[in-house]
């Protein structure tokens, strides 16, 4: 049985070169999926055993020879690449250095963001984990602020037609629909959001995308785990942040697309997903001259409060 995805239904092939394999073993004790095993000093493939090859690729990049080829599930032998050596990949200190400097950029330069550019953020962004491979999530890219207007201008137009939901006869008609955190949420955050949205529109500025060059919305499937876009969207922020580009989140747009059915048909976003996340990106229009220590709300030692 495999493990089904929006995009497949069926395990990947695996194949060992018998010629290449040393019987090490190191494929079979990765693979948790869980097909292969070892009768002695060779390695069997069973797709019956657990949920047959799910293409999570362990067994390929673990293969001390490269005697094992994984085939389907969006994976292929084109697709193992060598092992950056060391000195070329980023060490704690270089990657702590760059979060830190990351900020949200809500300020672009006019100048656009470059098609390699996009490809670089993109390519970096898919090396993110996901719940089940392979990545359900898909990348809507508005490149360019004709674009990116476009989109925003569709949503906000989305947003203010929820204005009723929380404004007069609409508030007191939906209160038995609505729960106390959705109609706190309505009255404490959107209606401040969607005004204070409006009154920047009237000035001529825009406060819901920035006036951004470049937008990626990140999606899934229902299939998907939620956090599967998200940490994508992470990923291509760090890496927006590595090329020298600044960017900024946006968890508006995937909580109108989510109520929205005709904007899901027309940006082909999954009727049944999760809300998405939007990202924004662009040149800075700013320059940061310093950085922050910021802290998680808790960070708890499970049983330290007992040890005294
Ligand atoms: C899930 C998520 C949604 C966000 N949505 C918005 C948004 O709609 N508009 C905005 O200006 N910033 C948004 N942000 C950016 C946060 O306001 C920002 O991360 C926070 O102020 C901390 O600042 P820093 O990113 O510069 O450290 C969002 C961030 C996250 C993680």
């Amino acid at each position: 049985m495999a493990l089904k995805t929006a995009r497949f239904n069926e395990a990947a092939k695996v194949e060992v070169d018998q010629a290449l394999c040393t019987g090490c073993g190191t494929c079979a004790k990765v693979c948790r999926g869980a097909p292969l095993s070892m009768e002695g000093k060779q390695v069997k493939v069973d797709q019956t055993h657990g949920w047959g090859c799910i293409g999570c690729g362990q067994c390929v990049t673990v293969c001390p020879v490269g005697a094992i080829h994984v085939t389907g599930r969006d994976l292929g032998p084109a697709d193992v690449l060598p092992m950056p050596p060391p000195e070329s990949r980023a060490d704690y200190a270089s990657l702590n250095n760059l979060l830190l400097t990351r900020r949200s950029v809500r300020d672009f330069a006019a100048r656009d963001v470059e098609p390699e550019m996009v490809r670089r953020i993109v390519e970096a962004a898919s090396t993110a984990p996901m719940g089940l491979p392979p990545s359900d999530v898909r990348v809507l890219v508005f490149d360019g602020r004709e674009k990116v207007r476009a989109f925003r201008d569709d949503l906000f137009a989305e947003l203010k037609g929820w204005k009723w939901m929380y404004s007069g006869v609409g508030s007191l008609l939906m209160r038995p629909f609505l729960s106390k955190e959705l109609r706190e949420v309505m009255q404490g955050f959107v209606r401040p959001v969607t005004e204070a949205y409006e009154e920047k529109e009237r000035e001529g500025v825009d406060w819901f995308f920035y006036g951004a060059p470049l937008a990626l919305y990140f999606h899934a499937s229902a299939y998907a785990d939620p956090a599967d876009p998200v940490v994508a969207a992470t990923y291509a922020m760090i890496a927006a942040q590595s090329l020298g580009l600044g960017s900024t989140m946006l968890g508006f747009p995937g909580i109108i697309l989510k109520r929205s059915k005709a904007l899901k048909k027309k940006y082909g976003v999954d009727a049944n997903a999760e809300a998405g996340l939007a990202v924004i990106f662009g040149y800075p229009a700013v320059r940061y001259h310093r950085v922050l220590r910021r802290r998680f709300g808790e960070v708890r030692r499970w049983g330290e409060e007992n040890a005294a």
